[in-house]
């Protein structure tokens, strides 16, 4: 029986463990070997990178895809889309979700794999049917995540309205690390009897689990099993693809992968991972048992403490861990994924810094109360409700349907800013993040010095692009 691996290391396996930050010079020198290795599918582009190319590393991300593409020639390539939020945290208009998608696949995208945060597939429909029309592969994905209203039987129906948008396989999404093994099996058994797509497991290594749950998916009948080149894997990223596949051979399953050439990747990225220490963090890397209680994934645990530490109240942590869940259960038992990852962990830590639950509530969790992020997979609760929106109705459409068309509205506003005739690329990366991207194009965006890593402490001066840079190096 055959297994096809799709390696993460250069998408979700820096987005969980380096803040996404791995610099497109410190991909390509590894691109063509890695080529080699017999990976059915390699997960480049999308989630966080898009923004952090923009934000923080100066980098074109359409110049990254490029440059990616070129060099993987004989794999195919995906990214992690969040359906109508395309790369970013908000609902974008379907004319910019058309040009996003259509223009990815004109770069050639192969796999586009989609999700919707609350899993209401009415946030799918607008870039499943574009990315379908572009002849691209679409995985349609499904956010796995465990509260009273998330039922095999559920997930059943949520893959079945997949089906019928005729995506081209599902993928089992775990953010937190929360399939457990025997979850995994029935979870895949149940997805292939009743729906029949070919199924893809996607489970970060967080609680410990990932690897044993990605076996038991594999003998429940799973195609695809997601994973990671060794020295980028486990803690809050994936099991190491090089284990994997020996256990699996050896168990008979066929992945095509040259384990002689992945120890070659190997060797590489254990370079990139000394390098890139100082975006790590130590408690990130090993298994965090905390996450089977307060099902948080690791990309917001590190957010918490670090939205904690501004308060100068990280002594709050074990609150703000309880908070979480109530939260999450006040606004409809939401899944725990960007971006409702991020509503529910800054309104917990709201709620447990002004020491009044909803006393103080940020634009998003109003939004979120209100509809304007789709269905929550359970009603929001209805007190909440009304201590934030009082008398004001929640919107029962999808969200999107009340947006206007944006993206020759967003062409126009660059060209009066001084920009002749801007491309498609560029516009999107305006009409995706306004300020961040107008100031990447404008060439003002300088890339972050890379943090030092160790018990060092003060200011050192470091070089980036030429320029001098005083970083300022705190303890760990
Ligand atoms: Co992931």
């Amino acid at each position: 029986m055959k297994v096809k691996i799709v390696d993460l290391s250069l998408r979700d396996a820096h987005q969980s463990l380096m803040a996404t930050r791995l610099r497109l010079r410190d991909i390509v020198p590894i691109l063509e070997t890695f080529d080699q290795s017999g990976i059915y599918c390699f997960e480049v582009w999308g989630g966080a990178t898009f923004d952090s190319c923009i934000r923080y590393l100066n980098e074109n991300p359409w110049e990254r895809l490029r440059e990616i593409r070129k060099r993987l020639k004989n794999s195919l390539i995906s990214m992690l889309l969040r359906g109508q939020n395309l790369v970013g945290y908000r609902h974008y208009p379907d004319d910019v979700v058309e040009k996003f998608v259509k223009k990815t696949a004109e770069y050639g995208m192969d796999v586009f794999r989609i999700f919707d945060a609350l899993n209401d597939v009415r946030n799918l429909v607008t870039s499943i049917k574009t990315a379908k029309k572009c002849d691209a592969h679409v995985q349609g994905t499904i956010c796995y995540t465990i509260s009273p209203v998330h039922t095999i039987e559920r997930y059943v129906e949520i893959a079945n309205e997949l089906a019928v948008l005729e995506v081209d396989s599902i993928c089992i999404k775990d953010m937190a690390g929360l399939l457990s093994p025997k979850m995994a099996y029935t979870l895949v058994r149940e997805l292939k009897k009743e729906v029949g797509l070919p199924i893809d497991v996607h489970s970060h290594y967080t609680s410990g689990m990932a690897s044993m749950s990605l076996l038991k998916a594999v003998e429940a009948g799973a195609k695809m099993i997601d994973t990671v080149i060794s020295p980028l894997s486990l803690g809050t990223s994936h099991p190491p693809t090089e284990t994997m596949v020996y256990a699996l051979e050896e168990l008979g399953y066929k992945t095509g992968v040259k384990l002689d050439v992945l120890l070659e990747v190997r060797e590489y990225f254990m370079k990139v991972r000394e390098k890139y220490q100082g975006y790590i963090d130590w408690r990130s890397t090993i298994p965090d048992t905390n996450v089977l209680v307060y099902q948080i994934p690791g990309g917001m645990f590190s957010n918490l403490i670090a939205q904690l530490k501004e308060y100068n109240a990280l002594d709050k942590l074990q609150d703000v861990l309880k908070e979480v869940p109530r939260v999450r259960e006040d606004l409809g038992y939401v899944p725990l994924v960007t971006p409702t990852s991020q509503i529910v962990g800054v309104q917990a830590v709201l709620n447990v810094i002004t020491g009044e639950r909803y006393k103080v509530v940020t634009k998003e969790t109003r939004d979120l109360v209100k509809g304007m992020y789709g269905r929550t997979p359970a009603p929001i609760r209805e007190e909440i409700r009304k201590k934030i929106l009082g008398d004001e109705k929640p919107i029962d459409c999808r969200p999107a349907d009340l947006l206007e068309p944006e993206f020759e509205k967003r062409r126009q506003e660059l060209i009066e800013r001084g920009f002749e005739n801007p491309s498609d690329e560029d516009v999107l990366i305006y009409a995706l993040f306004p300020q961040v991207g107008l100031k990447f194009l404008k060439g003002e965006t300088k890339e972050e010095p890379m943090p030092i890593f160790g018990k060092v402490e003060g200011k050192f001066e470091v070089e980036v692009d030429g320029e001098k840079v005083v970083v300022d190096v705190k303890p760990l």
